[in-house]
């Protein structure tokens, strides 16, 4: 899979995916995340890429010219005609497992994002060339790329091979059986940390029982923490 960032800091989005899990599938070639600086097609040698909003306001605006240079150099390398540009924003649906699923699967594996930056970015370049609005939550980051670095995180964990043995996301939250269930709690050595004993049933190599204890832990934490899930 290739991450396309079309960004104003190139170097946020390599150092973030530079380490753990990401950074290894990034050396073994599963994933890959190319950053395209926007201001390298600023519109002058000022290195201008924004501007005064039209109607006045506060803040500037992210030019769309700039934005659909940096696009159309990306475009020239993706073979397929019509890759995904999902812009991050506020706007957006807001992001979640399924939609991380779905772009885990994504045909021609290119997916091309775009972190907005300043007071916002001119409308007409979402109107010509963004086919999806991503929202990591209901509250505002400084620019788009926090919220990029999320999306490939999570979507990336989805490809196989990217998950080493050491962790699966077989039985987690929000997936498959548990789509609505937080996961049960984890524990491993000692046996008892200040006292605090791990409950005897995952010591007991009782698989069946072991399986009814973790749904029904699942099942109490949901109802603590997330009830909304249940509903
Ligand atoms: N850019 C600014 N805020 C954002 C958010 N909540 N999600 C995605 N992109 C953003």
């Amino acid at each position: 899979m290739i991450f396309h960032v079309l960004t104003l800091f190139p170097e946020m989005i390599c150092e973030a995916t530079s380490h753990s899990i990401l950074g290894r599938a990034i050396k073994a070639g599963t994933i890959q995340v190319k950053p395209v600086n926007i201001r390298d097609f600023a519109i002058n040698k000022h290195g201008q890429v924004d501007d005064a909003p039209y109607g006045g306001g506060a803040g500037m605006v992210l030019m769309a010219a700039p934005v659909f240079d940096a696009y159309e150099h990306v475009k020239k390398q993706i073979a397929a005609p019509n890759p995904p540009v999902i812009f991050l924003s506020p706007q957006g649906r807001v992001f979640s497992q399924p939609i991380a699923q779905a772009l885990s699967c994504c045909e021609g594996k290119e997916i091309i994002l775009l972190c907005g930056h300043y007071e916002g970015i001119d409308e007409r370049i979402i109107e010509e060339i963004v086919t999806d609005e991503i929202s990591i939550g209901d509250y505002v980051l400084t620019g788009g790329e926090p919220a990029a670095l999320v999306l490939m995180d999570a979507v990336s964990r989805l490809i196989p091979s990217v998950l080493g043995k050491e962790a699966s996301h077989q039985d987690e939250s929000f997936s498959g059986e548990n789509a609505n269930l937080l996961e049960y709690p984890h524990y491993t050595r000692p046996a008892d940390f200040r006292g605090r004993k791990v409950p005897d049933v995952l010591l007991s190599g009782h698989h069946a029982q072991i399986e009814k204890w973790r749904r029904e832990q699942s099942i109490k934490r949901t109802k603590q923490k997330r009830p909304e899930l249940l509903s």
